[in-house]
């Protein structure tokens, strides 16, 4: 069955460290697993960029709750298509923060070079597929039971 990937960008609307994305992590997991949806969050340089997949109407339901939370303003959606197969099957969240020092250069690079404005054609989002994917090894995420 298709599912829904959707790409958000959004600006950080007060100061983000560990604890806070902590805590929307917790969010995700308790939210999203019951849902199907999986996915990864970044956060650098006061931006978040967060993809969600899953089924149509989950994605677009913890979308709407995600969009309003006072955290962040400016919210964007710069990417949205129905994929065969998930990007990030066993994560319900997978969060990074750019700030952190265990982020190699080379991601820092890729993450500079993307004109999150302007995330238009197929070009610029396999690019920021690449981005994610470059994110993959930097994710620590529980084990399932
Ligand atoms: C950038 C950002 C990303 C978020 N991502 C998710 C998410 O993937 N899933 C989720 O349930 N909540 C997410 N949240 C938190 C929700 O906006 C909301 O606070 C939360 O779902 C409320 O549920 P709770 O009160 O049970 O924690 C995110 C918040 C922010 C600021």
């Amino acid at each position: 069955m298709a599912i829904t990937q959707l790409v958000y960008t959004s600006r950080a609307a007060c100061e983000i460290n560990d604890p806070i994305l902590a805590a929307i992590q917790d969010s995700a997991c308790r939210h999203n697993e019951p849902h199907g949806i999986t996915g990864v969050l970044l956060y650098g340089s006061g931006l978040f960029i967060q993809l969600l997949e899953g089924p149509l109407e989950d994605v677009d339901a913890i979308y709407q709750r995600i969009a309003k939370d006072p955290r962040h303003n400016d919210v964007q959606i710069i990417y949205r298509t129905f994929a065969s197969e998930r990007r990030f099957p066993s994560w319900s969240m997978g969060v990074v923060n750019m700030e952190s020092t265990r982020v190699e250069l080379n991601v820092r690079d890729l993450w500079d070079e993307i004109d999150l404005d302007a995330i238009t054609n197929d070009q610029d989002s396999n690019l920021l597929f690449r981005l994610f994917d470059a994110f993959q090894k930097h994710v620590e995420m529980p084990t399932p039971n």
